[in-house]
């Protein structure tokens, strides 16, 4: 009975260091969307992938001290990493495409030489701006105040023998498409293509590289490399047999795409680049592109780049996954930017999910159990202040329907709170538990909390694509689970008339927020400080590490140096027998004093430095720890077992 086929992908994210809270925002966007139309009876493809190759990831591998292969297997499969991610935050994608996969990178060379063929590809020379990070191409015209317009960081000059794409033959038909309807979206980004990119006149696009190795090399000419880009955005097709015979049928089943959800900066691939390729390609367009906003960091955007992100890890383990997904989906309408900040999801997790919604259900459950042992008696009296209440539950699917389908995923949620409140409001002008103290009322009892429970039933159902797992629970504590489908959504009086309740955990605890930011505001300075590993030193083999002589040494005496705030001047013991003099700057952590008679560690042989006009031998070795907003030193202190003179080793 399916409604047909609905296919559609998050972009394939870059390996190039753990994920943040905006690939994470797209993602569970596409997730809410692809289990809604799940929900809803469609044969449902949805894809998300990584983008392994290029210039940046070859460089990080490199830093990193692996090869490219290993470092990507590491951010995508390894522990904490993109698949791991995309587990924790209950993510339903159907397919992961890697671009290392085989079947991929046959089928980009396979599509290459077909462009080639026709006449699509060309060898040329390349001459222009490049920005790394981004991988992109720029023309002058394009950059800002002569950086990259997209990241703002500098470009470089390039100029190599490289393959290009006859991108300029299909401006026209581009144009045309952009201007029709409905491919891109939302409406206000298709003139800032046609201005930006089009009207300044489209340039054939440098589609090989031969100054680094990690792509896909062109099968015909292999010192070149597929530009990432093209290799990139061809995986949507490959993953579904495109060009390969990995997933036989699914090219035909599934493709075009149904929607690509993509950020904003990546519009300009997707919606100009992408389909002159496939037009090139002869084969038939993806239906639409979603160009969703940014979410920001203190107003400006989060990026791997920068190292400006909030880890979704972090936050996911520490408030449940679905709080994280409501928010995200809650509190941003996809089109435009806007301002992630811990104290607006704490904030909606108290006032909507813990109030609004699990205090419903809970006190909802709770007086079916307290004044009716758990199942309610099929007796009713209707009244007409149930109207109100069962009017807006029996709208509610028709009206979210609308929303989801124009991807209004922040409206659809406001509407379904819309109701969740007015279920609230009725327990307050109904009065159940006064209710409850005459036995006459049994039947008006029993129709308020039975009101209650369907409307629970019609807005939890609803909810299942955003938070999945609490709505599972909150169905199975109303007993609902097997009347919460699509169909029943748009009808009022579905549960039986004696409906049962089974008390369960809650929700989602109520938390306090002063404490909470808090505690997330050391933790994610911990982490930050924690995940900045420097590069491996290529050169350093063990044995050139340990002619580092890093010493157990006692404190003899500590005094603070005259004239200095921070100097304090050290005498150890390091078991040669001879006292040590070492100056260090952590006045402002210890007093001298506190200090005498401890076991520390100190490396002895660094060359001998002048401070204050006093020697210092060796330095003390320490760990710095983020509080409250500033870095403490805390001295590596040692049990006083073990003896001075030992080597660390
Ligand atoms: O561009 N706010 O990968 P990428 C919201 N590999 N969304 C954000 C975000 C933010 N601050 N930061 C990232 C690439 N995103 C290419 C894509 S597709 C054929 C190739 C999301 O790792 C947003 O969806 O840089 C953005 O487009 C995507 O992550 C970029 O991820
Ligand atoms: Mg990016």
């Amino acid at each position: 009975m399916s409604k047909g086929k609905f296919f559609i992908t998050t972009p394939i994210y870059y390996p190039s260091d753990k994920l943040h809270i905006g690939h994470t925002y797209c993602t569970v966007a596409t997730d809410s969307i692809a289990r809604y139309k799940r929900m809803c009876g469609y044969d449902v493809m949805f894809l998300t992938g990584a983008d392994e190759h290029g210039l940046k990831i070859e460089e990080r591998a490199r830093e990193a001290g692996v090869t490219p292969k290993e470092f990507v297997d590491g951010i995508v499969e390894g522990p904490g990493g993109i698949k791991a991610l995309w587990k924790l935050m209950n993510i339903s994608n159907d397919r992961f495409v890697r671009t290392t996969d085989s079947y991929h990178v046959e089928a980009v060379q396979k599509i290459f030489r077909k462009m080639y063929d026709k006449g699509d590809i060309y060898k040329g020379v390349y001459k222009g701006m490049y920005c790394t990070p981004c991988e992109s191409f720029w023309t002058e015209s394009q950059l800002v105040d002569g950086k990259c317009p997209d990241c703002g960081r500098p470009v470089h000059y390039a100029e190599e023998e490289a393959y290009f794409f006859r991108l300029s033959k299909y401006a026209e038909p581009v144009q045309k498409l952009l201007e029709s309807g409905t491919f891109l979206e939302p409406a206000s980004r298709v003139n800032e293509m046609i201005n930006n990119f089009i009207k300044p006149g489209v340039e054939d696009l440098c589609v090989s590289r031969t100054s680094f190795t990690w792509g896909i090399p062109v099968e015909f000419d292999p010192k070149h490399v597929v530009y990432v880009w093209l290799d990139a955005l061809f995986s949507y097709a490959s993953a579904v047999g495109y060009m390969n015979d990995n997933f036989p049928g699914d090219y035909e089943r599934y493709w075009p795409a149904d929607v690509h959800m993509v950020g904003k900066e990546i519009v300009r691939f997707h919606s100009i680049i992408w389909p002159a390729m496939l037009m090139s390609a002869g084969e038939p367009l993806p239906k639409k592109i979603f160009g969703h906003g940014w979410l920001l960091l203190e107003g400006g955007k989060m990026s791997k780049s920068k190292g400006n992100v909030v880890d979704p890890y972090l936050l996911a383990e520490r408030y449940g996954t679905d709080s994280l997904r409501y928010f995200l989906m809650r509190e941003f309408p996809l089109g435009t930017d806007g301002n992630f900040s811990n104290e607006a999801l704490c904030n909606r997790i108290n006032s909507d999910l813990a109030n609004d919604f699990g205090n419903l259900l809970s006190r909802t459950v709770s007086m079916v159990e307290k004044y009716f042992d758990g199942k309610l008696p099929a007796d009713r009296c209707p009244d007409p202040a149930d109207e109100e209440l069962i009017g807006m539950a029996s709208k509610l699917r028709d009206i979210y329907e609308e929303d989801m389908d124009h991807f209004g995923t922040q409206n659809a949620l406001i509407e379904i709170f819309k109701v969740l409140s007015r279920a609230n409001k009725y327990i307050d002008e109904c009065k159940p538990w006064v209710l409850a103290k005459e036995e006459g009322n049994r039947a008006r009892l029993a129709t308020v909390l039975y009101n209650l429970l369907d409307t629970l039933r019609i807005c939890m159902t609803l909810l299942t694509p955003f938070i999945p797992e609490s709505s599972e629970k909150g169905l199975q504590q109303i007993c609902a689970t097997e009347f919460a489908t699509w169909e029943n959504a748009a009808r009022f009086g579905v549960l039986p008339p004696e409906a049962e309740v089974r008390k369960g955990e809650v929700l989602f605890p109520r938390i306090d927020i002063a404490k909470e930011l808090e505690e997330l505001e050391r933790l994610e300075a911990a982490k930050r400080k924690a995940a900045a590993v420097k590069p491996v030193l290529p050169n350093v083999s063990i044995d050139e590490f340990s002619k580092c002589d890093m010493r157990v040494c006692k404190i003899l005496s500590c005094e603070a140096v005259p004239g200095s705030s921070k100097l304090l001047k050290f005498m150890l013991d390091d078991g040669t027998g001879t006292p040590r003099q070492i100056l260090s700057g952590i006045h402002e952590y210890y007093k001298p004093e506190e200090l005498v008679g401890k076991t520390v560690v100190a490396i002895l042989n660094l060359p001998n430095r002048k401070m204050m006009g006093l020697d210092s031998n060796g330095m003390l070795l320490s760990a710095l720890k983020e509080e409250n907003g500033k870095e403490k030193l805390h001295l590596l202190i040692l049990d006083d077992a073990i003896p001075a003179g030992y080597q660390i080793c």
